[in-house]
């Protein structure tokens, strides 16, 4: 009796086990909830697996959106995890974004090691100092970081196989950015431009649209620049940055606000611009600046009982 039951049971398990695994599979291909958590830490090396992200649902599954890749220098003072700590609660809202930290120094910092470690969404932490010849007012910063940053993605990139759906952009770590210009920016062909909030001495700079190309630009500051906009009002393809291989930022020669076009011209022509937000008449990044702190009540030795990071 007891062997007839286990032989039944013998012939049984199999496919009690084959039932579960089709169930389990089905599952976990499941759409994820709509706002399904992103747990876990990153650091530097690869993205976890993308979250869906809070801003209105997109129809193609998350797994088809192009990588979001934004490069932000940044550099050591007072304000600098306030401005991280804002720029990483919008990212950390944007489905499918890899956030290339470039750090201004001769090697990470803990702070930003940290702050990495903690910010709850795919990062690459690199670094690389300016020359201290470089560092000075009047001369562009951040050109190396954002070359470093261009490298980083170049070599990620170099022995995968086409298509590698990805866009870049230029994230500094002051500004300002609304959700609804991920969802712009992530459509972008080869390059897309957009207005920027707050900037070149007027309330925005644009791109002036006629019949769906850009044919000048609205500006009150250097007219003159071929590309007069801000690093925050475009983003490339990575398609594009692949393909021009040479393409980056130039300390050699270049003048102040001249970055944008110096870069831009390696890659594309005015002609070939993709407009977004609304054909540019909608402003949804802002070029703020923060405010130098007042620390002039600063203790001169660390008088505090405790040592905190700020
Ligand atoms: C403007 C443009 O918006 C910048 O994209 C451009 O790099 C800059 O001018 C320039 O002159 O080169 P602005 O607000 O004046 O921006 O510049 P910052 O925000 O002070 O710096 C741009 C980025 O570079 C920031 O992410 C900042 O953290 C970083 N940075 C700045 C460094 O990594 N090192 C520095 O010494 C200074
Ligand atoms: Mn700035």
């Amino acid at each position: 009796m007891k062997s007839l039951f286990f032989s039944r049971f013998l012939l049984l398990l199999p496919w009690v086990l084959i039932v579960i695994i089709v169930l389990d599979i089905d599952s976990s291909r499941a759409p994820l909830p709509a706002r399904a958590p992103r747990g876990g830490g990153a650091g530097s090396g690869e993205p976890r697996s993308a979250a869906a992200a809070r801003p209105p649902p997109q129809r193609r599954p998350e797994a088809a959106l192009p990588t979001i890749y934004a490069i932000t220098p940044t550099y050591s003072r007072p304000v600098q995890k306030a401005e991280l700590t804002r720029l990483a609660n919008t990212f950390r809202q944007v489905a499918r974004l890899h956030w290339i930290l470039v750090e201004d120094a001769a090697a990470r910092s803990e702070l930003v090691t940290r702050f990495v470690a903690a910010a709850g969404l795919p990062c690459t932490h690199l670094h690389v100092p300016t020359p201290r010849r470089y560092k000075r007012p009047g001369l562009p910063r951040a050109t190396e970081q954002r070359n470093a940053g261009l490298a980083w993605l170049r070599q990620r990139h170099q022995h995968l196989p086409p298509p590698q759906p990805g866009v870049l952009f230029f994230a500094d770590d002051d500004n300002t950015y609304s959700l609804e210009l991920f969802q712009e920016m992530r459509t972008t062909r080869k390059v897309s431009v957009w207005p920027v909030g707050l900037v070149g001495g007027r309330r925005y700079e644009r791109p002036v649209v006629e019949n769906g190309k850009v044919v000048g630009w609205y500006t009150g500051w250097r007219a003159d620049r071929p590309f007069a906009i801000d690093m925050a009002g475009f983003a490339v393809s990575l398609q594009v940055i692949l393909s021009h291989p040479k393409a980056v930022f130039k300390r050699r020669g270049s003048q102040p606000g001249m970055q944008e076009s110096d870069f831009l011209k390696q890659i594309t022509t005015v002609e070939e611009l993709e407009p977004k937000a609304n054909n540019c008449t909608k402003v949804l990044v802002w070029h703020t600046r923060t405010e130098k702190v007042n620390l002039a009540n600063e203790p001169k030795y660390h008088l505090d009982t405790v040592t905190i990071e700020v």
